[in-house]
């Protein structure tokens, strides 16, 4: 039997929302694990792209590739290990660029898995163990649900997530660029601690975005997307997005531009999809800067992980 799984790819944190919000976008991935008839056969894992060089990143093709892992926490969850298997990871969405592509595989493969198993997890579970793998759920909840989602891990692994509206209006603008920023660097270089007034400003901003979203609420959306707990140690990380911030703050239909999840790439909230002049502005910046970007502006994904 054999199981193909097409996840988009997704943008965490959306400025204040570290750790904890996420939307889907419409770039994907497909996994597809297939039972091999022969149990003496090894686990076979293969990687490909038409998108990126694969042999450049040295994706792991043994039981380290996080596919497996993932694979292997759902059948510790039953009771069993895995059998012989392959693994295909068809890959579309740019890797170490902030737009979820480890979370969109692991999830994949667990959707995979799930359906080979007869569904033995729900989607509570699946998003528990892919937090495991992955540490924090921001990424993984709306690649798995699709749509704009909050997500937060309690105390026993367990994660809540809720889907928030979204006006279906504002658009984001995905800037990818020529380089890459690996999640681990990213987060090593915010601090253990941070002021009570930056946490109550993080507070104050996340509360006014979930309002923001419900109300379709343009004016309260810009103030909401902007942070002090995670951005403005990140800026040293990746050249040029100071200046990029700052230049698209006072553009007419701009409702926020953010950090994607730990970066490199950054995403822009638009009021609608005339985005000429903000894309002009990236690239100019970006290019003093000598950095080359891809810049697609789209809706968000509202389907999650989906079986095909
Ligand atoms: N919330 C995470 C971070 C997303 O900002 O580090 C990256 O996967």
């Amino acid at each position: 039997m054999k199981v193909s799984v097409k996840v988009p790819a997704t943008s965490a944190n959306l400025g204040p929302g570290f750790d904890c919000f996420g939307l889907a976008l419409p770039i994907y991935n497909t996994i597809t694990i297939e039972e091999l008839v022969d149990p003496n056969e090894e686990i076979q894992i293969n990687v490909f792209s038409d998108e990126f060089d694969v042999n450049e990143f040295h994706i792991p093709t043994d039981k380290t590739n996080i596919v497996y892992k993932a694979v292997d926490l759902l059948f510790s969850y039953i009771g069993q290990t895995p059998q012989s298997m392959r693994i295909n990871i068809y890959s579309d969405i740019p890797l170490a660029r902030g737009f979820g592509s480890s979370a969109s595989v692991i999830i994949g493969g667990l959707v995979a898995t799930n359906e080979l198993l007869g569904r033995p997890a729900d989607n509570d579970t699946i998003i528990s163990i892919a937090n495991e793998i992955e540490g924090h759920p921001d990424n993984i909840a709306p690649a798995l649900l699709g749509g704009f989602v909050l997500s937060s891990v309690e105390s026993d692994g367990s994660v809540t997530t809720r889907k928030l509206p979204w006006c279906e209006d504002w658009k984001i603008t995905m800037c990818i660029p020529d380089f890459e920023l690996h999640t681990s660097i990213s987060r090593s270089v915010l601090p253990e601690m941070v002021s009570l007034k930056d946490a109550a400003y993080n507070a104050k901003r996340t509360a006014m975005m979930v309002e923001a979203v419900h109300m379709r609420d343009e004016k309260l959306f810009k103030l909401g997307m902007q942070d002090k707990l995670h951005q403005p140690y990140r800026m040293k990380l990746v050249p040029g997005l100071e200046d990029i911030m700052k230049n698209l703050k006072h553009i007419d239909n701009v409702l926020g531009t953010a950090l994607s999840g730990a970066g490199p790439g950054i995403i822009v909230v638009t009021s609608d999809s005339n985005t000429d002049v903000i894309k002009n502005i990236i690239t100019e910046t970006w290019n003093n800067y000598g950095v080359n970007a891809t810049l697609k502006t789209v809706q968000i994904e509202d389907r999650g992980a989906e079986i095909i």
